[in-house]
This record gives structure tokens, C-alpha cells and sequence, in this order.
């Protein structure tokens, strides 16, 4: 048995997910400029996996820096609890900022994080997110780049996890029922 065997569906497939990556490239190719010197912030750990294969497909000058957030709660729902658990290696005064997420739930993960990058001066701050799920949304937050809207379901794969396991599917996946009951 292995992991693959948890998964009781395949939301959105590794070739739909590689194909709307691509786009998302294009996308933001075209909304910045090399000189805007585009910093791209990948929020841990969700979107490591997101953002190696976003990356991928920039042809604009860019950066890359990293920030963890813990957003206390028990099982698949957040409290709303937000923590920096890392924090940015560089200052982001004057500079162009695109938070790369994995996912947007309540919102209140990305309404903290833009709230504080906002007291840093930077010149810009605008949200890629791999998945949003528009019905869950508890404080309105801006996105510019989304891949998927998804119903209210709990995801895991391609870099989302259930207690911290499951990262490592190439695929946007539902668990089986006993598994969320263990
Ligand atoms: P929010 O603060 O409620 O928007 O939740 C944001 C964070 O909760 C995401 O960055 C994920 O880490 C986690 N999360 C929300 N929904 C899911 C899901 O369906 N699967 C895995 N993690 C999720
Ligand atoms: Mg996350």
C-alpha cells in the first residue's frame, strides 16, 4: 500500500496542472517588466512545489525568497492564528513583490501576510495562487493570478499536505474518508 492508495479522487490531474502552470508563466511574463526586478515570495511549505515549476517557465528578471507561516488550527481548518515561522532574507522596500501561494482558503493566511509585507514599503504586492476556494472565503483578499477554483473540499498533493504528509503527489487529490478519521 502506498500513499497514492489514500487518495479516494483525482481533483485535477499532473498534465491539467502543468498545462495551467504554463499559462500562469505567461501571465505574469507579461505583467512585469525586467525592470520592475520582480521579487517572487514562496510561501512554505505548500508552494515549493508550485513555485520550482512556475519558475520554470519566467522569462523576466526575477528573484526568489522565501517565507514560512503557520496558521494554527486543528486538522483540515485554520483558526486564523498566523506566525512567521521564516521570514524574508532581504528587505522588500521599493521592490515589486508576487506572493506565490499554495492555496487560499479563509484568506486570512494572505490578508496577514500582505498586511505586513504593506508596512515595508514595497513598491507592489500582488498574489499567484495555485487554488482558491472562493466559497470558504471569510476576509475579501485581491488575487491576480489564480490556476483553479475549487469547491470546498480538502486538497492535498502537489505540495499541499494533511498532516504534513501526502506533499509529494504530482496531482491535486481528495483523501479517502477513514483517513481524515484516524
Ligand atoms: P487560509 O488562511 O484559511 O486562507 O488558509 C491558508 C492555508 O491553509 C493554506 O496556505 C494551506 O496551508 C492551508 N489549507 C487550506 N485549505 C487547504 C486544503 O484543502 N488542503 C491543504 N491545505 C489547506
Ligand atoms: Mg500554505
Amino acid at each position: 500500500m502506498g500513499l497514492r492508495d489514500d487518495v479516494a479522487k483525482v481533483l485535477i490531474s499532473e498534465s491539467e496542472i502543468q498545462a495551467r502552470v504554463a499559462e500562469l508563466g505567461r501571465e505574469i511574463n507579461a505583467a512585469y517588466t525586467d525592470d520592475d526586478r520582480l521579487l517572487l515570495v514562496c510561501v512554505l511549505k505548500g508552494a515549493f512545489m508550485f513555485l520550482a515549476d512556475l519558475v520554470r517557465h519566467l522569462d523576466i528578471r526575477h528573484e526568489i525568497d522565501f517565507m514560512e507561516i503557520s496558521s494554527y488550527g486543528s486538522g483540515t481548518t485554520s483558526s486564523g492564528v498566523v506566525r512567521i515561522l521564516l521570514d524574508l532574507a532581504q528587505s522588500i522596500e521599493g521592490r515589486h513583490v508576487l506572493i506565490v501561494e499554495d492555496i487560499i482558503d479563509s484568506g486570512r493566511t494572505l490578508d496577514y501576510i500582505t498586511r505586513n509585507f504593506y508596512t515595508r514599503g514595497p513598491a507592489s504586492v500582488r498574489v499567484c495562487t495555485l487554488l482558491s476556494k472562493p466559497s470558504r472565503r471569510e476576509i475579501a483578499v485581491p488575487l491576480d493570478f489564480v490556476g483553479f477554483e475549487i469547491p470546498d473540499e480538502f486538497v492535498l498533493g502537489y505540495g499541499l499536505d494533511f498532516a504534513e504528509e501526502y506533499r509529494n503527489l504530482p496531482f491535486i487529490g481528495v483523501l479517502k474518508e477513514e483517513i481524515y478519521a484516524e
